[in-house]
């Protein structure tokens, strides 16, 4: 285990886990304090949403990221949002501004529609409150798997090593993560609005027993997805998976 330093967190980097995801949600179990950072080189089971896997080779930036935020469950989803737009701000950082960079809902991260980085979060309950909340962050950097994007494809053209990349991300976490502690979701909405990939156009989501049409009309302030439904109807989507037209 090597300890590397970025600042304000504490980071375990190994050469292969199975989870990173894994790991620090068994560590947010025993205690660990938040700001522990768990990120390896490899992983043989990453996860994704959904029990979908995520491919983990060489090259590419895996970790988890242990937070303590000490809010009620419906709260703690904004805080997929905060990791989005952290991410993002990182990603602003090495990519070219000819390519476009979009926030897909609820918390991809696009570069020219294509998949680059992927966020999950899984948290655990005490007493009615979020104890630890483990945040995933999987990003393509050198390589991608087929129909998603990595870094380098789309980068200023140098070479974009994982350990200072994953130290912009974590700066960027800090900054975002004390600014929703501090100033609420408010920011945050605003700026992943912004963002956001196909807001104002018709969209599908998918739900495990249902599919419903409509127009990506906004984020509510808990981080559902709102959708305008034909009729003047709106529907609030917490879960679920979404695809354009
Ligand atoms: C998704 O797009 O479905 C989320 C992908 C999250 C992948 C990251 S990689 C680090 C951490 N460990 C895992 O097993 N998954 C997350």
């Amino acid at each position: 285990m090597i300890p590397a330093a970025a600042e304000g967190w504490k980071v375990h980097t190994y050469a292969q886990l199975p989870s990173t995801q894994d790991y620090v949600k068994e560590l947010g179990e025993e205690g660990l304090p938040e700001g522990t950072v768990v990120q390896c080189l490899t992983q043989t089971k990453g996860r994704g949403r959904h029990g979908r896997e995520w491919t983990s080779p060489m090259g590419g930036l895996y970790m988890s990221a242990l937070l303590r935020p000490q809010c009620a469950a419906a709260i703690a989803g904004q805080l997929s949002f905060v990791v989005a737009v952290a991410v993002s701000a990182a990603m602003d950082e090495v990519v070219k501004k000819d390519h476009k960079k979009t926030l897909k809902w609820p918390n991809d991260i696009l570069i020219d529609g294509k998949k680059c980085a992927g966020i999950l979060l899984e948290s655990g309950m005490a007493g009615g409150m979020v104890n630890w909340l483990a945040a995933g962050i999987g990003v393509n950097i050198m390589s991608a798997p087929e129909g998603a994007v990595c870094l380098q494809e789309v980068g200023k053209g140098r070479q974009i090593p994982v350990h200072p990349f994953r130290d912009i991300v974590l700066s960027h976490l800090k900054a975002h993560y004390n600014h929703w502690k501090m100033q609420g979701f408010s920011d945050i909405r605003e700026s992943w609005l912004s963002q956001a990939h196909g807001l104002g156009g018709k969209i599908k989501v998918r739900q495990p027993d249902s599919e419903t049409e409509g127009i990506f009309k906004d984020l509510d302030k808990t981080g559902a997805l709102v959708l305008s439904l034909s009729g003047g109807k709106e529907k609030t989507v917490n879960t679920g998976d979404v695809f354009f037209e």
